[in-house]
């Protein structure tokens, strides 16, 4: 069975300690332990990286594109700087999902822009940790229907 790839960018590994107020007090180990627990309910593998380097998620898409089952991808602050990024996910052909655990819409006006959102299939911003797995909920659903 092939992975939903869950790919993380820079700074998401400070999760827990960092600007708390904006991210929520979860840690990247918590997220991944319970995208594991509802991989398993929904028969889904889950593969959890996270890179402090563009070129590591660049490669990591790629990789998903060729044997991966769908990629959710928060890609930290190269969601507004990175055309790599973007033309990576464009270029691969399983399901994608963006998620942010803040509302990148009501914070800074550098934040407002997403490299990212076009090029994949849905995106979900502001509900903390939550939003990931409902993108995993979403990925099963998208999944099901990539292969009817
Ligand atoms: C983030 C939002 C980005 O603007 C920021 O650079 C991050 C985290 C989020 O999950 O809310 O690193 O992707």
């Amino acid at each position: 069975m092939s992975a939903v790839f869950v790919l993380n960018g820079p700074n998401l590994n400070l999760l827990g300690t960092r600007e708390t107020a904006i991210y929520g007090t979860a840690t990247l180990a918590d997220i991944e332990a319970a995208l594991r627990a509802q991989g398993e309910r929904l028969q889904l593998l889950i593969d959890f990286r996270q890179s402090n380097h563009e070129g590591d998620l660049v490669d990591w898409v790629q990789e998903a594109g060729g044997k991966g089952a769908g990629i959710i991808i928060n890609p930290g602050a190269y969601t507004h700087t990175s055309i790599a990024l973007h033309d990576a996910l464009k270029a691969v052909r399983p399901p994608k999902i963006e998620v942010h655990l803040s509302n990148i819409h009501a914070r800074e006006s550098f934040r407002r822009t997403s490299h990212v959102s076009a090029a994949v299939d849905g995106v979900i911003v502001g509900l903390g940790a939550e939003g990931y797995g409902l993108a995993l909920d979403a990925m099963r659903r998208l999944i099901d229907k990539v292969r009817r």
